[in-house]
C-alpha cells in the first residue's frame, strides 16, 4: 500500500518512523467477540462487537466455557463483517493485532488462533497486544479531539483490574499501584448481586443510584496511605452489613460515591505528584457517570475519558495499539501463546 506521512514515532530519540497504517484488530479476552479495522491508530474504518452479555446474565457473571464456545461461533462472521464494512481488502491491511491477555484463556485462544490463521494465510505480520494497554489507547480513537499529551496519568478500571499507570511516552508504562483485592468493576458486580440487581453490576448500580442520596450510608474509603494501591473488599463487606436495610437506591448511591471518591482522589494525587499534563480514565468502569462527573468537577488538568462505545471491550482499541507496535517494529512469531494473567508492567 501507499505510504504517506501521517504519524511520527520517536524510537530511542533519534530514528523516527513516519507511516500510515491499516491494522486489523481482533479481541476475545472476555465475553465480547470483536474485530475492527483502524487507520493509523486513530480512524476507525470498521468496528464490530458481538456481545454475549445477555447469555451470561443468568449466571451472574461470565461463564468461561460458554464464552469460548460462543467466540468460536461468532469469530469468523465478526472478522468478515469488519473487513467488509471497512471497504478495504486484506491486501490493504498492514498487520493483524490481537489480544494475548489478560483475560480468559479459553476465550483468548479463539481470537489468537483466528489472528494466526489470517497471518499465515495472508503473510501479514502478527502483533500480540495487552488488553489493558488497549483500553488506554481507546482515547486515541476519539474523533475530533487532539492526541493526549504526555506525561499521562492513567487509571484503568475494569472487571478484572484497577491500575494506576504513568505513561511518559507511547508504549511506556510505569505501574504506580493497583487493587490489592477486588477490581473496581468486580466490586460493582459483587455489590449489585448483594442488592439483587442484574449483571453486569456497574450499569445496574448506576441506574439504581440515580434515585438515592449518596450520603445516606457512610461507607469506608480505603485510602491506603503512602501507596498508590486500592482496596475494595472492606467496602463490599460494609454494604453486606447494611443490606438488610432494604434500601437498594441508597446503598447503591452510597457505594458508588465511596468507590468514586477513592478512585478520583488517588488519581488526582498521583497526577500532581508525577506532574502529569493530563489524566486518562479507561476500562469498563470509566463508563460510570458519577465517576466521570467527579473527575470533571475535581480535576485542574484535562481528564480524557473515551465515549461510552469505546469504554467497553472492542477491537478498535486493540488495532490502535497494533499501529504503535507495528511502527515500533514488533513482529510476533506464529507460535505465541495466550497470556491470561499478563500484567501491563512486569
Ligand atoms: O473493561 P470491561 O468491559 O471488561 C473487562 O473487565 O475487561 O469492564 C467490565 C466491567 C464490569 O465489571 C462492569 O460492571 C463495569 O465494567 N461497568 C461499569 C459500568 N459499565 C460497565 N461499572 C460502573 N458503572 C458503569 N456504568
Ligand atoms: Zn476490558
Amino acid at each position: 500500500m501507499a505510504r504517506r506521512q501521517a504519524n511520527r514515532l520517536e524510537l530511542g530519540g533519534d530514528d523516527a518512523v513516519t507511516q500510515e497504517t491499516r491494522i486489523l484488530g481482533i479481541e476475545t479476552s472476555c465475553d465480547e467477540t470483536a474485530a475492527a479495522v483502524v487507520e493509523s491508530g486513530r480512524n476507525i474504518l470498521a468496528s464490530v462487537v458481538a456481545s454475549q452479555a445477555a447469555q451470561h446474565a443468568g449466571y451472574g457473571g461470565v461463564y468461561p466455557e460458554v464464552a469460548s464456545r460462543m467466540h468460536i461461533e461468532a469469530i469468523h462472521g465478526v472478522v468478515s463483517q469488519a473487513l467488509s464494512q471497512s471497504h478495504v481488502g486484506l491486501e490493504a491491511i498492514d498487520a493483524v493485532a490481537v489480544t494475548r491477555g489478560p483475560g480468559l484463556a479459553g476465550s483468548l485462544v479463539v481470537g489468537l488462533n483466528m489472528a494466526k490463521g489470517m497471518a499465515l494465510a495472508s503473510g501479514l505480520p502478527l502483533i500480540g497486544v495487552n488488553h489493558l494497554e488497549a483500553h488506554l489507547y481507546s482515547i486515541w480513537l476519539v474523533e475530533d479531539e487532539p492526541d493526549p499529551i504526555f506525561p499521562l496519568l492513567a487509571l484503568i478500571v475494569s472487571g478484572g483490574h484497577s491500575e494506576l499507570v504513568l505513561m511518559r511516552d507511547h508504549l511506556t508504562y510505569e505501574r504506580l499501584g493497583g487493587t490489592l483485592d477486588d477490581a473496581a468493576g468486580e466490586a460493582f458486580d459483587k455489590v449489585a448481586r448483594l442488592l439483587g440487581l442484574a449483571y453486569p453490576g456497574g450499569p445496574s448500580i448506576q441506574v439504581a443510584a440515580e434515585g438515592g442520596d449518596p450520603t445516606a450510608f457512610r461507607f469506608p474509603r480505603a485510602w491506603m496511605e503512602g501507596t498508590w494501591d486500592f482496596s475494595f473488599s472492606g467496602l463490599k463487606t460494609a454494604v453486606l452489613r447494611e443490606v438488610r436495610s432494604r434500601q437498594p437506591e441508597l446503598l447503591a448511591a452510597s457505594f458508588q460515591a465511596a468507590v468514586t471518591d477513592v478512585l478520583v482522589g488517588k488519581t488526582l494525587a498521583a497526577a500532581e505528584k508525577f506532574q502529569a499534563r493530563q489524566i486518562l480514565v479507561a476500562g469498563g468502569v470509566s463508563a460510570n457517570r458519577a465517576l466521570r462527573q467527579t473527575f470533571q468537577n475535581r480535576s485542574k488538568i484535562p481528564v480524557r475519558v473515551p465515549p461510552l462505545g469505546l469504554c467497553t471491550d472492542n477491537a478498535a482499541m486493540t488495532a490502535a495499539v497494533g499501529h504503535w507496535r507495528f511502527l515500533a517494529g514488533q513482529r510476533d512469531a506464529l507460535d505465541i501463546d495466550v497470556l491470561p494473567t499478563w500484567p501491563l508492567v512486569r
